[in-house]
């Protein structure tokens, strides 16, 4: 069954996203990932949605679920949707797409953190480019000395200005926080403590994904 890891920006979806797909086998779509590629490759799609990302607001409901659609299509495996549903609309249209695919949605899970922890972590979060094109999150699981070792550049996101970060997190309690409504009204809603040591919080989650 497919799961989705919710949680504010910077909650530790994408860190805990990776461990789980090592864990537990599953493919991990990162809607954020997929946007910033297209941007990365400079396609007309790239083109549109740069200037909205970079500015913390949200890409329109029917564009992403169009991309989401491409990237499901052909998945075998369990599916972590990491960063989607960001709206209720959203979550009703990957009910809708899950049912057409003949998949089945277990826990809608999500990670917590309060605002000011998500400040500082954002505020002070670094990326590194690989010479393959691959880009891997500076933290517990790749150092800057991993980094350095294989080639790769350090850099910092766009979208982690402090205006983009306040933007976010408005734009995360007014149109994603509805969203928990949505799955707890259908069962599915289960959350965990985010501010832990990222063992601990991908302990936790293992625990409530049993
Ligand atoms: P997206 O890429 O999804 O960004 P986000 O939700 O803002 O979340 P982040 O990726 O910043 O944080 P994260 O929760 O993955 O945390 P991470 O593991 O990196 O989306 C970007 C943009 O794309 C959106 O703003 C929007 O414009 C657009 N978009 C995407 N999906 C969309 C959709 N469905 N609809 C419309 N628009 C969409 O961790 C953060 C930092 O904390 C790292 O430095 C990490 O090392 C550190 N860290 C992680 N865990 C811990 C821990 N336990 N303790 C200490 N530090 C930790
Ligand atoms: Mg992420």
């Amino acid at each position: 069954m497919d799961i989705i890891l919710m949680g504010a920006p910077g909650a530790g979806k994408g860190t805990q996203a990776a461990r789980l797909k090592t864990a537990l086998g599953y493919k991990h779509i990162s809607t954020g990932d997929v946007l910033r590629s297209e941007i990365a490759s400079g396609s007309e799609l790239g083109k549109k949605v740069g200037a909205i990302i970079q500015k913390g607001d949200l890409v329109s409901d029917e564009l992403m679920l169009s991309i989401l659609k491409e990237v499901v299509s052909g998945v075998q495996e369990p599916i972590i949707f990491d960063g989607f549903p960001r709206t209720v609309p959203q979550a009703e249209m990957l009910n809708t797409m899950l049912a057409s695919l003949g998949r089945e949605l277990g826990k809608a899970v999500e990670i917590s953190l309060p605002d000011e922890v998500v400040v500082v972590r954002l505020s002070s979060r670094k990326q590194c480019k690989l010479p393959s094109g691959e880009v891997k999150q500076i933290g517990p699981d790749f150092s800057l000395e991993d980094c350095a070792a294989q080639g790769g550049e350090v850099f910092t996101r766009k979208d982690d200005s402090a205006e983009s970060i306040a933007h976010r997190l408005q734009v995360y309690h007014q149109q994603t926080e509805p969203v928990t409504a949505f799955y707890k009204q259908a069962g599915k809603f289960v959350a965990v403590n985010g501010d832990q040591h990222p063992d601990q919080v991908l302990n936790d989650l293992l625990n409530v994904l049993k």
